[in-house]
């Protein structure tokens, strides 16, 4: 197939938001638990099995007094009161554990794990589907209590039980004490244990135990999937969902102050994806993310509903104000001045600048009369106080605007290249905000790299009405997959993205300032369709193009503004669309770089059948 396209760069089109490709940050496939939040013990607080907020457990099922029910455990695990948590003994020594309410250190951390034993014993944690022993440095406490013993060993060990490192801790004593250690990992070893050894004869009560590899970024941050993170050069971060800040319940709702302060003060929640979660990741953690990345902030809140396609719970009136209340101090904690209150709190918690607060979305998902009634209450406040966020409506609120409203998408391979001309001409400004093709494309593949990249097309295309977009899931550790397709994937010890990662980066990293005509307009149903967006960034002409055929096109592009010389092509593609990445091969399906000539204000190409490709060359 062969096709001719002109580019027109005098012809402005639209005008990008600089940063307009973000990312969306949600607790879902142990996204920030086992995964970007560096914790490597499992458990640490011992409440794993604490009951959903605001339901009750019964066969492996929570329910709802409305009649709402779902897994307990989505990784469908047996059983264990203490999970994550098993002893070693030597032999001839003996030893048991149990989950305890007896005495908490913090009312709100009710829970704790009390080892009686007699001999050499070890408290394991096997982490999150084991803890990959690095080289380099961990460090970590301990706040436990015992009257019969005052040192106890801490390190990672092999599954044999050799231990990799290891260290003493000292002084425990008849009350809680928080005992810090560090010790220094010098061979590694990719699939280790994290253990406590006692010996003698008694009891000892553990409240808290956690373990993070000195490399953490900003000492949270897990380092080789914030690398990830970063390629992608996100232009915001949004946080921290999705449905987990609607909760099955609004008990079970994220409540953004319990996950604030030392994190042994934390006392988690049940994420309603099917896993509790620490709140390691909480309000100054996602902030310090987005910071870290450069990104704007997107902070997505409650609006007194619950999540409507689960259990939907709603309050009205007084305790709707509290709701709002809760908002406000929220956002006085991203970004009031240390003089407020919760700007205080945030000083005290170690970051006394202001953080970029970007855009607040109000609600997530929630639809119908009872948003539509609350939506204008907590947009006009927020536009009184604080005029210059970017106000998000979740959904197309009748009689009323917002300065964005929240499309979702989530869909099959053929969907988006349909879809060319969904935000054509004029209408309300748009954040695309959850987007993926993910059905009939196995965990993610070429295909729905491609897929998504005409989307992404015509989205550039209409900038001025798609103002930012953020794919979604972000986040996916492998033992966990509780949706099917997600950008970045990984285990214990490995990392990859899928195609769509690298669509992502390169729309992300290739931004131009001025999106410019061209004449490749897609016929419906035409097999000689690219799907094109061209820019100007600079002096760079930037050509995105997607080529959703199983055949190559031919294509010159003509421009007379093009100067002489070298361009450069960079393509996503490979030999079958089912094509993809694993935690061996991350690099199977990404971007590889050529640089080719441009002659007489033309480029002349092979765009590859089922690619993504950008061409950016200098312009007079
Ligand atoms: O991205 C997964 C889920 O999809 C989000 O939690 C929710 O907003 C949407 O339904």
């Amino acid at each position: 197939m062969k096709k001719t396209v002109n580019i027109f760069p005098e012809q402005k089109i639209g005008t990008p938001n600089p940063k307009m490709w973000g990312v969306f940050y949600e607790e879902i496939n142990h996204a920030g638990d086992g995964g970007l939040y560096a914790e490597l013990i499992r458990n640490r607080n011992f409440a794993d099995q604490e009951v959903a907020e605001g339901a009750f457990y019964s066969s492996g099922k929570i329910r709802t007094v409305k009649g709402f029910t779902d897994d307990f455990n989505s990784n469908h695990e047996p059983w264990t009161p203490l999970p994550g948590w098993s002893l070693k003994k030597t032999v001839g020594a003996m030893a048991d554990m149990e989950r305890i309410y007896d005495d908490p250190r913090n009312p709100e951390c009710p829970v704790q794990l009390r080892m009686m034993f007699k001999g050499k014993v070890r408290l394991v944690n096997k982490g999150y589907w084991g803890i990959s022993a690095k080289e380099g440095g961990y460090h970590g406490f301990v706040i436990a209590k015992s009257e019969d013993i005052s040192t106890a060993k801490v390190g990672l060990m092999k599954k044999d039980g050799s231990v990799v490192a290891s260290t003493l801790i000292e002084g425990l004593g008849a009350a809680y004490k928080k005992i810090d250690f560090a010790f220094t990992v010098t061979t590694p070893d990719m699939d280790t244990r994290f253990f406590i050894e006692v010996d003698g004869s008694g009891e000892i009560v553990f409240d808290f135990v956690s373990l993070m590899p000195d490399n953490a970024v900003c000492g949270v941050f897990r380092k080789d999937l914030f690398d990830m993170l970063d390629g992608m050069k996100p232009g915001f971060l949004r946080f921290p969902g999705g449905c987990v800040i609607e909760g099955i319940t609004l008990e079970n709702a994220i409540h953004w102050k319990k996950t604030v302060g030392n994190i042994e003060d934390r006392p988690g929640h049940w994420d309603l994806w099917g896993y509790r979660c620490t709140d390691g990741m909480g309000m100054l953690e996602f902030c310090m993310l987005g910071e870290a990345l450069g990104a704007d902030l997107m902070y997505v809140f409650n609006v007194g509903m619950s999540c409507q396609a689960r259990n939907s719970e709603y309050v009205d009136g007084e305790e709707l104000d509290w709701w709002i209340q809760n908002m406000l101090d929220g956002v006085e904690y991203i970004c009031g001045d240390v003089s407020t209150p919760w700007g205080a709190k945030r000083a005290a918690d170690g970051h006394p600048e202001p953080f970029n607060l970007k855009y607040l979305e109000i609600g997530n998902e929630n639809w119908g009369e009872v948003y539509w009634k609350r939506f204008p209450i907590f947009r006009d406040l927020l536009r009184e106080k604080y005029p210059d966020i970017t106000l998000i409506s979740d959904v197309r609120v009748p009689n009323e605007t917002c300065d964005l409203v929240d499309d979702h998408y989530y869909t099959t391979p053929e969907i988006f290249p349909s879809m060319f001309d969904r935000y054509s001409g004029e209408g309300e400004k748009v954040y695309v905000g959850e987007y993926a093709c993910n059905g009939n494309v196995g965990y993610g593949n070429l295909l729905s790299a491609i897929s998504e990249a005409t989307f992404m097309t015509h989205m550039e295309n209409c900038c001025d009405r798609v103002r930012i977009a953020s794919y979604a899931p972000l986040l996916c550790n492998e033992n966990n997959r509780r949706w099917p397709v997600n950008l970045i994937n990984f285990d214990r010890s490995g990392v990859f993205g899928l195609p769509s990662y690298y669509v992502q980066k390169l729309f992300a990293t290739n931004a131009v300032e001025a999106v410019v005509k061209n004449d490749a307009d897609v016929v419906k149903g035409s097999n000689s369709n690219l799907y094109i967006t061209s820019g100007i960034a600079g002096d760079d002409l930037i050509i995105k193009i997607a080529n959703f055929n199983p055949e190559a096109i031919a294509t010159e592009f003509i421009c007379d503004a093009i100067k002489e010389g070298d361009y450069e092509l960079t393509v996503v593609s490979s030999e079958n669309e089912t094509d993809t990445n694993t935690v061996l091969y991350p690099r199977n399906v990404a971007d590889s770089v050529d640089t080719e000539k441009a002659e007489n204000g033309k480029i002349k190409v092979d765009i590859s059948a089922m690619s993504f490709n950008v061409i950016k060359v200098k312009i007079k």
